[in-house]
């Protein structure tokens, strides 16, 4: 088992290894008296790893209580939010109690929501169990729902009190959602690792779960640490995601986050090469795993997308939806851009060049 230890405004553990899911119960109660642990999961995941979760807390003493809701981005609402906290309440929590976000990122970030408004605040672990959630969403305590007006719209930060990551769980993960956490792993390997960047070239990251997500995490907690309310160097994070999210506004969120971010890192940095911000050679190496992995390179439709609705993907109208993000404020955007593998850089644009960057990056 690998440990990470996480020193933001609280202080906790991200533990790596197989087995652990079964193990959340005896591992928590180092660190918490006995009380009420409420988990929070999707069908599936609870269908899969929630008995094991549940026998874990009591035997080691806790009282146990469960909401589970139905899987996807359209739950994380206020509707099913309203539903958990409703629940918490009824169970009688108080603030020593702790709440278990277990399943993927909608999971974890609903649960950290509803952790940090109940009773202005509560404890909560996250039990990650998709690739994405491993690497990135339950570290570094954003927590989120998603509002008519657009994703993420509302939430907190809200550090959890540990992360066990058990990674036998990705054994059961349906192969989109095994390559929406590839395409994230590229992605760290891109902003600040070559070593990572040519491990997961050289070996799919399936075959070395345990050292892939250590490596992730510990790059992410050193982000966090030094940036962990996102004012400034957080947002190297976002590399591929200003086209990314464009791409998965225009396709009606069709095109999963994890392609349309592999599809942005490779329009990103084709731009910065070719307006000679990045050393030649690196978007070729990029593009190479990225093919490897049959993730999208960005010139060609999604999997899924014939190539007649490539128009939806075009420069023009990736720079409309990005013009229209809700998060995108004033009159310049800032993006993180690679320079080289292994490193990125973030770069503030007047949001007019940004269509320039988008032609440059190869998109019609
Ligand atoms: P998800 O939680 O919806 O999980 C994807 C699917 O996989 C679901 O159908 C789920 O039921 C299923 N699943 C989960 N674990 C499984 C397993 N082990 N075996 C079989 N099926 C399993 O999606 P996600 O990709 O994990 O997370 C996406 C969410 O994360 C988005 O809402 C995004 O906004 C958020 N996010 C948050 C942060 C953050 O820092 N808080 C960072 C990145 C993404
Ligand atoms: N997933 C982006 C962040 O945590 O900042």
């Amino acid at each position: 088992m690998k440990v990470i230890s996480v020193k933001t405004s609280t202080e906790y553990n991200v533990y790596i290894g197989s087995g652990l899911a079964g193990r959340v119960g005896e591992m928590l109660a180092e660190t918490t008296s006995p009380c009420t642990a409420f988990v929070i999961s999707d069908e599936n995941v609870f269908r899969l790893y929630g008995e094991r979760v549940l026998a874990s807390l009591a035997n080691a003493g806790f009282r146990t209580g469960t909401f589970v809701f139905e899987p996807g981005e359209q739950s994380k609402n206020i509707e099913t939010y309203g539903k958990i906290v409703e629940k918490m309440a009824r169970e009688k929590l108080t603030r020593s109690d702790v709440v278990i976000a277990l399943g993927g990122g909608v999971t974890g970030d609903i649960s950290g929501f509803a952790a940090a408004t109940f009773l202005r605040g509560i404890k909560y672990v996250q039990v990650p169990t998709t690739l994405l959630a491993a690497v990135d969403s339950s570290v570094g305590g954003k927590t989120a729902i998603d509002l008519n007006a657009g994703k993420n719209l509302l939430g907190a930060f809200w550090q959890p009190a540990a992360v066990f990551c058990d990674t036998d769980t990705f054994s059961t993960l349906p192969e989109a959602e095994y390559l929406n956490g590839c395409a994230e792993i590229i992605k760290y390997g891109m902003l600040g690792s070559e070593e990572l960047f040519e491990s997961v070239a050289a070996l799919p990251v399936s075959l070395h779960y345990d050292a892939v997500v250590a490596k992730c995490v510990d790059m992410k907690r050193e982000i966090v640490e030094n940036d962990e309310f996102d004012r400034g160097g957080r947002m190297v994070l976002n590399l591929g995601h200003t086209v990314g999210h464009a791409i998965e506004n225009k396709s009606g969120y069709m095109v999963p986050h994890g392609m349309a971010v592999a599809a942005g890192m490779c329009v990103i940095t084709r731009a910065a090469e070719n307006l000679a911000f990045a050393e030649k050679g690196t978007a070729e190496r990029l593009l190479r795993v990225i093919r490897e992995y049959g993730l999208p390179d960005g010139t060609s439709a999604p999997a899924g997308f014939p190539e007649e609705e490539l128009a939806g993907f075009s420069a023009e109208s990736l720079f409309e939806a990005a013009m229209n993000d809700k998060k995108a404020s004033g009159s310049k955007l800032t993006l993180a851009v690679p320079k080289r593998v292994g490193e990125c850089a973030l770069l503030t644009i007047e949001k007019s060049e940004f269509i320039d960057w988008l032609r440059a990056g190869g998109l019609k």
